[in-house]
């Protein structure tokens, strides 16, 4: 039997403005992909909700960051033609598949999860039940593509597996049917196992006031992480003020050991240059931390600057962006219509009849 084609999905929530850990994390992978894969680029509105408002920012704020957002896919390389770039609520499918998937995944597998605990804090009981339920929604969002390669940053990997333990229950309790329906794919069942691509030398770029903390949109100091959209005087000033320590730099990677900011500061330039940590080390080891921040913000200014303005001229015509946005949920659609039809007949929901 034929295993499943090779297709990508990935998503950002539009909750204010992309920045570098965005960039390096995802980004520039998904961009690559493009190159080998069928790509599926989602701006996931439905999950910016899930919060409580205040967090969220409101309805004129999810709209202006959801064609934000999309305009970031297109500046930093994701091209609309090739790949699909939509926002999740344009797509029925997502909260469909996610509605069974919540008959499927166990309380227990939700419990574990690390980034509720994490955003839900110390007031658990008054979070929302759309703040637990993300990772259902979001296994929807891959499997409702039967997508095979999801590239993240690091903090995602644990949603990556809960999406697995999903697809892998779903093809289990439905075996016989899936089987008797012939939706299958062989002895792989009917969803596939879902590979996380978590590639480069930043999949997990930290604030630039803690070397401990990750890069973050929630982090209060504005000087913590550098924004997609940040002037070259901005950048400049953050990562002059960049935490350091009082070595030099190292020549060697083991040298990084210990030293967050260092190491940091290393995987930001080899993430922006292309290259690798050994190779900025041997370019920069020995050398002070000014003449390495100056570099840094001559490459940051050089490779963020254009995306930056490339998102500004998008995003002076919010109907192109919107037209990009609806062309591509209809080819989204296109694709997910057939895969959520047999999943009702899977789960054996009667379907209502085509009209003729
Ligand atoms: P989010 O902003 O939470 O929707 O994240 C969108 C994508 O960016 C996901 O693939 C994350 O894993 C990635 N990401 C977010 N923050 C970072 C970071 N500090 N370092 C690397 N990747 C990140
Ligand atoms: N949870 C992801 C994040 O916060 C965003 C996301 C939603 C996503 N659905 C997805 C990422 C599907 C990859 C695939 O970064």
């Amino acid at each position: 039997m034929a295993a499943f084609l090779p297709r990508v999905f990935s998503g950002m929530q539009p909750t204010s403005t992309l920045h570098l850990g965005n960039y390096l994390g995802a980004l520039v992978n998904w961009v690559a992909m493009q190159e080998t894969h069928d790509c599926i680029y989602c701006v996931v509105d439905m999950h910016a909700i899930t919060p409580s408002m205040e967090v969220w920012g409101g309805p004129v704020e999810l709209t202006r960051a959801t064609r934000e957002v999309a305009a970031a896919y297109i500046a930093a390389g994701v091209d609309p033609k090739r790949s699909i770039i939509f926002n999740q609520s344009q797509v029925t499918g997502h909260a469909e598949l996610a509605w069974v998937f919540n008959t499927v995944a166990r309380l227990g597998w939700l419990n574990r999860m690390t980034q509720f605990k994490e955003k839900a804090g110390k007031d658990r009981e008054n979070v929302s039940v759309g703040l637990y339920d993300y990772p259902v929604l979001m296994a929807a969002d891959i499997l409702l593509y039967k997508a095979t390669h999801v590239p993240v940053g690091e903090d995602q990997k644990q949603h990556l597996e809960l999406t697995r333990d999903i697809a892998q229950k779903f093809n289990n309790d439905f075996a016989e049917q899936i089987e008797k329906l012939g939706t299958g794919t062989g002895d792989l069942g009917f969803f596939p196992l879902p590979e996380p691509m978590i590639q480069g030398p930043a999949t997990r770029v930290m604030s630039l006031r803690d070397g401990t903390k990750k890069m973050s949109k929630s982090d209060a100091s504005d000087f913590s992480r550098i924004n997609l959209t940040d002037d070259a005087d901005t950048i400049a000033q953050k990562i002059r003020k960049a935490k350091t320590d009082p070595e030099a730099l190292p020549s060697e990677e083991k040298g990084l050991e210990g030293r967050p900011e260092a190491e940091n500061l290393v995987g930001i330039y080899a993430g922006l240059s292309g290259a690798t940590r050994a190779q900025v080390l041997s370019q920069f080891g020995g050398g002070q931390f000014s003449g390495f921040k100056g570099a840094l913000v001559d490459l940051s200014v050089a490779k963020l600057g254009p995306i930056a303005a490339e998102m500004r001229r998008l995003l002076a015509d919010p109907g192109h962006v919107d037209a990009i946005l609806s062309d591509g949920a209809d080819r989204a659609d296109a694709i997910a219509a057939p895969i959520m039809r047999d999943v009702k007949d899977i789960v054996g929901f009667v379907r209502r009849r085509q009209a003729s």
